[in-house]
């Protein structure tokens, strides 16, 4: 069998899938539409109060954090991501001021009330390592007794909507194909985006594949103790 690295197409996640992102999660478009309330309510239980500033960690296209913008427009915003692409297709939806960091060695220069990082942005933590390097960057960026809201996608997602799992969208311009499967062994969740992208009278191919490890609450849970 053919390893997938020897595939010349192979781009690093998000290169191209950047382009279609948005309009390919517009099935979670509901689920997007409750996070801002969701993670603002959040807050504001703990503190009786809006946070003044927010960081949103791997905020990819900015949907999330766009959107807390419109609806709280007095909340400070900064968002950042490790994909140039993600970020330069974040820009175009708000003025936010987006930079590039690698979640793992976050450092900034102000310290924010809370911190956002959503839809599976952690699981790209593969190892302990990383994941306790994720938490205590971000940690750095918080003032004191500042929030950290992430979400973990669990092993019944992968199970359940990941394994064996195959998707197929055709547009005018490209074509995209989704494949997906769950190691359980090693609770890691593989995804391989084809891209078909047309060019004047071709068609040109890229592949980006995405690793995730599904970690579990109890092992997430004894990182962040
Ligand atoms: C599934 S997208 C989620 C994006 C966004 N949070 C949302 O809710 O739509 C995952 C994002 O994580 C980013 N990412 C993956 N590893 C990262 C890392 N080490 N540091 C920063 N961003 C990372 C990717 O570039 C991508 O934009």
């Amino acid at each position: 069998m053919r390893d997938i690295s020897d595939c010349l197409e192979l781009v690093s996640p998000y290169t191209v899938l950047s382009k279609y992102y948005d309009h390919y999660t517009i099935s979670n478009k509901k689920y997007f539409a409750k996070w801002p309330k969701f993670l603002i309510t959040n807050y504001q239980e703990i503190y009786n109060n809006l946070p003044t500033t927010l960081l949103d960690v791997a905020c990819g296209t900015g949907k999330i954090c766009s959107s807390i913008k419109k609806e709280y427009p007095d909340i400070e915003i900064d968002a950042c991501d490790m994909s140039d692409a993600m970020i330069e297709h974040a820009a175009e939806k708000s003025k936010i001021n987006y930079f590039k960091a690698d979640m793992r060695t976050l450092s900034t220069q102000m310290k924010y009330d809370m911190a956002i990082n959503t839809f599976d942005s952690v699981n790209y933590m593969l190892t302990i390592e990383d994941f306790i390097a994720m938490l205590a960057s971000v940690s750095s960026c918080l003032v004191r007794e500042g929030l950290y809201i992430f979400d973990n996608s669990t092993t019944l997602n992968s199970r359940e909507n990941f394994d064996c799992f195959l998707n197929y969208e055709e547009k005018e311009n490209y074509s995209l194909i989704h494949e997906a499967e769950f190691d359980s062994r090693d609770s890691l969740q593989i995804s391989r985006f084809t891209i078909f992208q047309k060019e004047s009278v071709h068609w040109k191919k890229s592949i980006e594949v995405h690793k995730q490890k599904i970690w579990k609450c109890n092992e997430v849970k004894e990182m962040i103790d």
